[in-house]
């Protein structure tokens, strides 16, 4: 596949883009961070336990992760929650929910975490259904981000919150400058040899690159009516974790 146009964000091309690249998806995702994305995952499942003011005395009873892919996020949460909580995972790519049913079956999770297929941009929920929404790596390719941003703090209980994992761009001049190299050089050879489709991670490179930086990302969430919107970055600024309240 041709690398897909990372302004335009065709939600057809992306969600097929991903589909093809399902089954070593999860592989290169550890490979390429170096396994740091696990360790953010947890970060973020740690948030939602922070979602009110006292540490952990939010009931988070139900959470919705939205473009779960393959379900790693969702299964983090599941582990934090201790199974306490109802998680559900949402994404339009068929391909990589279907990995992620086997990964829960295997895990013997069925019962607390369900997977659907269904558009960040038009949940298929009820107003004011979950405690928290998290989302990891997916805002940046979403095709309309406010659209989706309004979505997930309509279907936010008031009280609740929302927790963004995404990525960002050092401020070093020198980390950032070894950074875009990683990206543009190291990542597409890196896929060459381990993807189906070395243009997604072409496609990656260059979401990153454009994505808001976290500061105008707090202005985006809050747009979409989300207060108190915070952020920190992780790894010298490589990634950043938002988080704001429904009131
Ligand atoms: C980079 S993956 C992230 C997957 C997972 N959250 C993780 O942490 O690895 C981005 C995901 O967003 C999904 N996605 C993009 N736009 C979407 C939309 N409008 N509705 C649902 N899923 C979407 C893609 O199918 C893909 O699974």
């Amino acid at each position: 596949m041709n690398s897909i146009d990372h302004k335009e964000r065709d939600a057809k091309k992306v969600e097929e883009m991903f589909s093809d690249i399902a089954a070593r998806y999860d592989l290169l995702n550890h490979v390429l961070s170096l396994g740091l994305d696990i360790r953010w995952r947890k970060r973020v499942a740690q948030e939602t336990g922070r979602c009110d003011s006292i540490p952990r005395k939010i009931n988070c009873q139900s959470i919705l992760d939205v473009c779960t892919g393959t379900g790693d996020m969702a299964i983090e949460l599941c582990k934090f929650w201790k199974g306490n909580a109802h998680i559900e995972g949402i994404d339009f790519s068929h391909g990589l929910i279907e990995i992620g049913r086997k990964k829960i079956k295997n895990a013997n999770l069925q019962d607390k975490i369900i997977f659907r297929e269904g558009d960040a941009e038009k949940l298929s929920y009820k107003n004011e259904q979950f405690d928290a929404i998290t989302i990891t790596f997916g805002l940046r390719n979403i095709n309309n981000r406010l659209k989706a941003l309004k979505e997930f703090y309509r279907v936010t209980k008031t009280g609740g919150c929302f927790v963004c994992l995404e990525f960002s761009q050092p401020k070093g001049p020198i980390f950032a400058k070894i950074y875009s190299f990683y990206l543009m050089i190291i990542i597409p050879f890196v896929s060459k040899i381990l993807s189906s489709d070395p243009a997604a991670y072409k496609y990656l490179g260059n979401t990153i690159r454009d994505f808001p930086s976290p500061v105008e990302l707090v202005k985006l969430i809050e747009s979409a009516g989300w207060r108190d919107v915070t952020h920190y970055t992780l790894a010298g600024g490589i990634v950043a974790i938002h988080r704001g309240r429904k009131y």
